[in-house]
């Protein structure tokens, strides 16, 4: 692709302080030489929109691939026949067996969090959509942490919190079911610490690096009692999801979405889906850095 073609790159802002809606790019033609703009794009935004995008899982992985090394999800039997890399989500049964996850996370989380070395990207790319519903709603994380009080911000200097995948106070928890995975994936997914507010690798701002969802798993903050670590937690959880850090976005088939997880938190809406409005997209993550 010609250095011409290429200024046709353009990174629209869509959402308050994050999002940008991509335009001039043919991912399935263009991703090599478009790769700097993307990446820089990425960064600046944290979450990126292209659409009309017609890619091969191939394709897809190989754009993926540009992120860092790819990790296939915990969850082996939602892996692709091909690409193990390329996570399937989809609410389609096919010969009596689901064709992906159903719902990959219809609550706050930010991918990987309770490894010890996170996911950095996460890229969707949507094949079926449903005319309504199956959204996915983000918030951001820098912003989240910019608006908390002085002394807030002090307090969480150094502070750290057990992460433990799907491991829930709550026995009962549907959802918790850390306890149902197979012994190799169990021993993917120990406990692990990670700072409270994270220093972004590539930026340098600082992010809330918390969430209240199920698959992080967050049982407390290391060194505190469990009233207090709780009463924090919660303040962080009712402040980060407060509307003014939030974007909601909608899907058409065709639309890739890739987002920066070491500064953002997401969370889907496929729990309210009714079963035959179908949903089926493509996921890629790849691995990141140790939170410092
Ligand atoms: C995810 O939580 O990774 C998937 C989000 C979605 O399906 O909307």
């Amino acid at each position: 692709m010609s250095t011409t073609e290429l200024t046709h790159l353009t990174a629209n802002r869509i959402g308050g302080s994050f999002v940008a809606d991509v335009s001039g790019v043919d991912l399935s033609r263009d991703m090599n030489d478009a790769w700097e703009a993307i990446h820089t794009a990425y960064l600046e935004h944290k979450i990126l929109t292209f659409h009309g995008q017609s890619l091969t899982a191939k394709q897809f992985h190989d754009f993926g691939e540009k992120f860092g090394s790819i990790e296939p999800h915990t969850v082996v039997m939602y892996h692709h026949e091909e690409f193990p890399g390329i996570t399937v989500l989809s609410n389609r049964v096919e010969m009596g067996r689901p064709k992906g996850i159903r719902d990959a996370g219809s609550h706050w989380h930010s991918d990987y969090s309770y490894k010890a070395v996170p996911a950095n990207v996460t890229i969707l790319f949507a094949l079926e959509v449903p005319e309504q519903g199956g959204d996915t709603r983000f918030i951001d994380l820098s912003a989240a942490y910019h608006a908390l009080p002085e002394e807030t911000k002090q307090r969480l200097e150094g502070l750290t919190a057990l992460h433990h995948y799907r491991c829930t106070k709550d026995r009962e928890h549907p959802e918790g079911r850390w306890r149902l995975l197979s012994e190799t994936e169990r021993e993917a997914t120990p406990e692990v610490v990670h700072p409270v507010v994270r220093i972004h690798p590539e930026t340098g701002e600082k992010s809330i690096f918390v969430f209240p969802g199920i698959t992080s798993g967050i049982q407390h903050i290391i060194g505190m009692e469990a009233a207090e670590s709780d009463a924090l937690l919660n303040g962080l959880y009712k402040h980060c999801t407060d509307k003014r850090f939030e974007f909601t976005y909608k899907w058409r088939a065709g639309d890739l979405v890739l987002w920066d997880n070491r500064c953002t938190m997401h969370h889907a809406s496929t729990d309210v889906l009714p079963a035959d409005h179908y949903r089926t997209l493509y996921r890629i993550n790849t691995k990141g850095t140790k939170p410092v």
